[in-house]
């Protein structure tokens, strides 16, 4: 995907509690919404103030069961509270794509919801900063977004057909996802998605994965372009994990990308 040249590293990480003027991000016209994460909760009126409500309306075990409140409360864990069977509504594929990994917890995505059509945009002034010139990672973020939202389709009746950068003049407007209407198909991948999070617990060492489950993962590649290589020898271990501690301490020593980090 083409990127922009890069944007002056003026990084907005938002709260995860961020949940901003919903007003100041629905731009669109007429039954068009345009949402960020917190104007999307704003908008399932899951504020702070319903959420407690929902709580005690018995929404809330679902985020404990899950393990969700292992790291938080609040209006932030709203989309995993408010997590439905499916059940057709368009804003539930949006309610899944708001839940996808993404550096740094950015979050750098705008979504125009405009039956049946939703449009994904990319919202780069929340980028990582220096660590990031060419918004690679930006990029990374809203591929994951805008899978999550595919996974969502069938399950809710929709059909998705991705249109990849469609305004060639707008390099913000990441995909066109046009949705038709289908019979609900299950999909354990969907039904996955609030279970995902990032794991940062220690790990077993000296518990290998088995040969056959690398290998499995590995064949889930689609794509001739893609490959997975696993480091799984002592020698590979040490030195990816030194690696990574020198890279964390160079980029914790970097004074420019200090400064983004708390921008
Ligand atoms: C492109 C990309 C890069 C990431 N880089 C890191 C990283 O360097 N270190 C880390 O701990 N987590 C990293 N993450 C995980 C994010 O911090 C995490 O997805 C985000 O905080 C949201 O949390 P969740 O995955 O539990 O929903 C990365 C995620 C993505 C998509």
């Amino acid at each position: 995907m083409d990127r922009e040249p890069p944007d002056p590293p003026t990084n907005k990480r938002p709260d995860a509690a961020d949940t901003g003027p919903p007003e100041a991000r629905i731009p669109a016209g007429e039954g068009q919404h345009q949402v960020s994460r917190g104007g999307f909760l704003g908008m399932l009126g899951l504020g702070a103030g319903t959420l407690a409500v929902a709580g005690a309306a018995g929404l809330t075990w679902r985020a404990v069961d899950r393990g969700v409140f292992a790291t938080g409360t609040g209006s932030a864990y709203a989309a995993w509270d408010g997590w439905n069977p499916p059940g057709g509504n368009v804003l539930d594929l949006v309610r899944a794509a708001v839940l996808a990994a993404n550096a740094h917890n950015t979050q750098p995505w705008r979504f125009r919801v405009s039956p049946p059509r939703i449009d994904l945009f990319a919202d780069t002034a929340r980028n990582i900063g220096a660590i990031d010139p060419l918004r690679r990672e930006l990029g990374l973020s809203l591929g994951c977004a805008l899978e999550n939202l595919v996974l969502a389709g069938p399950p809710n009746g929709k059909t998705p057909t991705v249109t990849l950068m469609p305004d060639p003049s707008d390099t913000t407007y990441v995909a066109r996802v046009d949705l038709a209407s289908t019979p609900a198909a299950a999909s354990p991948l969907f039904a996955a998605i609030p279970d995902r999070h990032t794991n940062r617990a220690a790990y077993h060492r000296g518990r290998p994965v088995a040969r056959g489950t690398l290998d499995g993962l590995k064949s889930l590649i689609d794509t001739a372009d893609t490959d997975v290589v696993w480091f799984t020898t002592a020698e590979q271990t040490r030195a990816f994990g030194d690696l990574t501690v020198r890279a964390t301490k160079a980029i914790i020593a970097d004074p420019q990308q200090a400064a983004d980090d708390f921008a």
